[in-house]
């Protein structure tokens, strides 16, 4: 069972189970539009079966889990998005935090043998005290989400001492792809960049151009989340790549990939990406697109997850960055908006 199958990591991890031989069964909270497009994008849509669940609602977790009876509970159901928490921080408390709560209590009552994964990032680390950050950094969480996350982990860590469930906590450094949500920072510039040079949008506005991120891509990231699955006994592992890059690096080598010649100018709040080669204004600031309080710098130390699960990021970020842009030069040439 995957919570949040219709989410970037769900599609992935759905198309990895599947693809080892597993049922899975997805679940999705009812919305308005309620098509899993990124299920659709991989082709997988028809060979998942779909339940409703809200994490906001313990009964509907109940019900789903004594009809289903998984034997392993992948968690990535969230409000996933660290800009949105600072407006909603009651509501990704109810969700990234209760909602766990709500989870693990009910994994207890009903499938107490079942092997569960909890979806846990880097955020936790926040300003972050230890550079690379693993398992043993201290955790400084610089966000609603985050704390949010973190009381997540907690509860995790805790269910498994107090309760011997087979409880793993992954914290993951971010990942990408060209099924990322249009609103986080890599997909915002690639999508934005493609439709720039099609002629759509005329600028693409960023806030903080000078964070660092270590970027790895989805597809590597959910195997590791099988492989943690598959121990014997249940622990906290990062996975991440090892390197960091900026908000402007990413910018630049997307631009680049795009077909741009991006240079630098000005500063602050007047700073400008230009065109060399047209000289127009394609990137620029916007002050919305700045967060109350910003994590400034991550990059993982994912030595434990390969001394014990043999798992390491393979794509490379600049096959990530062309991978991303590919996609969404295609989709804009073709007219696919939804994704
Ligand atoms: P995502 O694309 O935002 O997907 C989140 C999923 O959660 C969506 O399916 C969403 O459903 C669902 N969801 C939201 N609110 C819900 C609720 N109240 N009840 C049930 N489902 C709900 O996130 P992702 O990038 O795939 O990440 C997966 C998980 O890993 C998340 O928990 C995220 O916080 C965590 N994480 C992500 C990263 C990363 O870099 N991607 C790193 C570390 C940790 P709708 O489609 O209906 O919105
Ligand atoms: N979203 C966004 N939009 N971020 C921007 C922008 C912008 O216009 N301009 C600069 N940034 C900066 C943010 O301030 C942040 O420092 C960085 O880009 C990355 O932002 P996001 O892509 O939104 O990701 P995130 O690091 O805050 O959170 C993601 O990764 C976490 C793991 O560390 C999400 O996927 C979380 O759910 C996940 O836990």
């Amino acid at each position: 069972m995957i919570t949040g199958i219709t989410g970037q990591d769900g599609a992935y991890l759905a198309k990895l189970l599947l693809e080892k031989g597993y049922e899975v069964v997805g679940s999705m909270r009812r919305t308005t539009i309620s098509d899993p497009i990124r299920l659709m994008e991989l082709g997988i849509a028809g060979d998942v079966e779909l339940c409703d669940i809200d994490l906001f609602e313990f009964s509907n977790i109940v019900r789903a889990l004594e009809r289903v009876k998984p034997d392993e509970i992948y968690n990535l159901a969230a409000q996933s998005f660290v800009s949105l928490s600072f407006e909603q921080p009651l509501y990704t408390g109810e969700i990234d935090g209760l909602g766990v709560a709500r989870l693990l209590e009910a994994i207890r009552a009903v499938v107490p043998s079942v092997r569960y994964y909890q979806a846990s990032t880097s955020e936790m680390f926040g300003k972050a005290q230890q550079v690379p950050q693993s398992e043993t950094t201290p955790f400084y969480p610089r966000s609603p989400y985050a704390v949010a996350k973190l009381y997540a982990h907690w509860m995790t860590v805790n269910y498994r001492e107090s309760y011997g469930l087979h409880a793993t906590s992954g914290i993951l450094f971010n990942h990408e792809s060209p099924l990322r949500g249009r609103e986080f920072v890599t997909r915002k510039i690639t999508h934005g960049l493609a439709r720039v040079r099609a002629g759509e949008l005329p600028r693409l506005d960023l806030g903080n151009l000078d964070a660092q991120r270590d970027w790895g891509f989805a597809g590597d990231y959910v195997d590791g989340m099988w492989r943690m699955l598959q121990q014997e006994s249940p622990s906290d592992y990062v996975l991440a790549t090892g390197r960091t890059t900026s908000v402007r690096r990413f910018v630049e080598m997307a631009a680049a990939a795009a077909g741009f010649s991006l240079a630098w100018r000005g500063k602050g709040l007047d700073e400008v990406g230009i065109d060399t080669r047209t000289d127009k204004v394609i990137v620029g600031i916007d002050p919305r697109f700045f967060r109350p309080a910003e994590v400034d710098f991550l990059i993982g130390d994912a030595g434990k997850a390969k001394a014990q699960l043999g798992w390491e990021a393979k794509t490379t970020l600049d096959a990530l960055v062309a991978m991303m842009v590919e996609a969404d030069m295609r989709r804009v040439r073709e007219g696919i908006r939804g994704i």
